[in-house]
């Protein structure tokens, strides 16, 4: 399903602009550059289908993907958080947006927390969790970018995550531990996110 249309909808600053809760939705979240585009690409099997970006912080709205010829589902990149300097206004902005979207989207059938395998859960990771958590919105930890250390400091990563997944109820008990370089991971949370699309 995945290999058949990939489609840029809509980028909305504001959730006026989102589209209809027309198709079952995944939702991508995490710390600036975590690499939810990038997942998001190998996912879809796309080389920029998302836009990826050296620069923080670059993807400031929610932005709309569909798939299927006819449409069977959307995903759904989200602004990025946590990101240095930014100023309080933007990040009230940020917030508003993501917890209004969070609470009043019925077609969404999951979310995924990316984690940077390099960094583990920070607070902002654990501020988004929470604010899933009470929006009683399922979601997926996933480690991104699991080429990038050892395998020895990604396990230890790993276990650290898992034993705090277990203290948000709406987090799933699976770790995904991913790569979108070395597409590490992937097949199998596609599979996952298809399942979760299904349900
Ligand atoms: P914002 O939209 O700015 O919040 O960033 P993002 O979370 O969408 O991250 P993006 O996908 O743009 O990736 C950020 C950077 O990390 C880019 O330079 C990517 O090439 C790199 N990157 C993403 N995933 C991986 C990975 O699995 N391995 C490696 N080595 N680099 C990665
Ligand atoms: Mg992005």
């Amino acid at each position: 399903l995945f290999s058949g249309r990939v489609e840029f909808l809509l980028s909305a600053p504001q959730l006026k602009f989102i589209p209809g809760a027309d198709f079952p939705e995944v939702a991508f979240c995490g710390r600036s550059n975590v690499g939810k585009s990038s997942l998001l690409n190998a996912l879809t099997g796309r080389k920029a289908i998302a836009r990826t970006s050296v620069t923080p912080g670059r993807t400031q709205e929610l932005n709309f993907f569909e798939v299927g010829e006819p449409t069977q589902f959307r995903l759904v990149d989200m602004p990025g958080y946590g990101f240095a300097k930014a100023p309080v206004k933007v990040v009230e902005k940020w917030r508003s947006l993501v917890r209004t979207f969070l609470r009043g989207r019925v077609v969404l059938k999951r979310t995924l927390v990316l984690i940077d395998a390099r960094h583990g859960i920070k607070p902002v990771d654990e501020e988004m969790m929470k604010m899933l958590d009470e929006a009683a919105v399922g979601y997926r930890l996933v480690l991104t970018k699991a080429d990038k250390i050892k395998a020895s400091e990604l396990e230890a990563t790993a276990d650290k995550v898992r034993a705090e997944a277990r203290k948000h109820p709406a987090a799933h008990p699976h770790l995904h531990i991913t790569s979108s370089e070395k597409g590490m991971g992937i097949a199998e949370l596609r599979a996952a996110v298809l399942a979760d699309l299904r349900t």
